[in-house]
């Protein structure tokens, strides 16, 4: 069964967990999709995994779209959020909608995603008008990493925190259905947790969280540039890829590939008349 706001609501209600990993492409949604997994984020985290960039803020919406109409392709069931890339929402609500708008219509994707709080409320509020459901998102949004000064945790101190939870409060009363925190202390996660009626997806932000997002690469031992300490390898991936390149290579260079069973024969007829 298709996964849609409505189930993100209804876990919340019945305190059931949602799961959310990142995907880029159709056979990557696919799999994910045919594990059961309640949703997949076109995270514009693609500029670091996919196109090798050292940061987000250079994604483009032709980037998201053409990723997103991918992963759209492969996900039957799962909910497919897509984020808005950098200063593709921030400088005004025109811009916002329109972007949200292309989100949907050309990457097929069933919901937006959008880091920040209280600032970008009209924008939440005028996208959701719109029809479009809204993921938050907080903490450590990463395109915000220059006003941070590096990848940090969020909300450690008293005002950090107050200020954290007031933008949680702020972004569920704009429209958000759903709030990704990110690199958050566990306590002030379940706090915000406890005081939303929306649910909220954790990223290194603990237990208490109703649900958990991570990017797959990370998740399966595929990207090695960083790991950051939330991370679990639930499989080496980028082991497994790189042993079977190297058997690849040999048995091509052996010539012990392609054998008989892999390669197609020419009949003895066709081979008599050949000159
Ligand atoms: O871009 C992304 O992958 C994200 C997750 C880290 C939540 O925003």
């Amino acid at each position: 069964m298709k996964n849609t706001v409505s189930t993100f609501k209804k876990a919340k209600e019945n305190k059931e967990k949602l799961t959310m990993l990142t995907a880029y492409d159709y056979s990557t949604a696919r799999l994910f999709d045919e594990a059961g997994i309640n949703s997949i984020l076109v995270g514009d985290s693609l500029g670091n995994v996919i196109l090798g960039y050292e940061d987000t803020l250079s994604v483009t919406m032709e980037d998201m779209i053409h990723h997103s109409a991918a992963v759209a392709r492969g996900a039957k069931n799962a909910l497919v959020v897509c984020d808005m890339p950098f200063m593709s929402y921030q400088a005004s609500v025109y811009d916002a909608v329109t972007n949200a708008g292309r989100l949907m219509k050309e990457g097929r994707a069933n919901a937006v995603k959008l880091e920040g709080g209280e600032e970008v409320c009209p924008q939440i509020k005028a996208i959701t008008e719109c029809g479009i459901p809204v993921v938050a998102h907080l903490g450590l949004t990463p395109q915000s990493i220059n006003a941070f000064g590096g990848y940090k945790v969020q909300g450690r101190d008293l005002e950090a925190a107050k200020k954290l939870i007031d933008d949680a409060v702020a972004v569920e009363k704009a429209g958000a259905f759903a709030l990704v925190l990110e690199c958050v202390p566990t306590e002030i996660a379940t706090k915000i947790t406890e005081k939303l009626t929306i649910p909220t997806i954790g990223i290194g932000a603990g237990n208490g969280c109703d649900g958990q997002v991570l990017v797959y690469q990370d998740m399966l031992g595929m990207f090695s540039d960083y790991t950051p300490k939330f991370v679990k390898q639930y499989a080496n991936v980028g082991t497994i890829i790189k042993d079977a390149v190297t058997d690849y290579i040999n048995e091509v260079n052996s010539g012990a590939f392609p054998d008989e069973t892999r390669s197609y024969k020419a009949s003895d007829d066709v081979l008599e008349k050949l000159y």
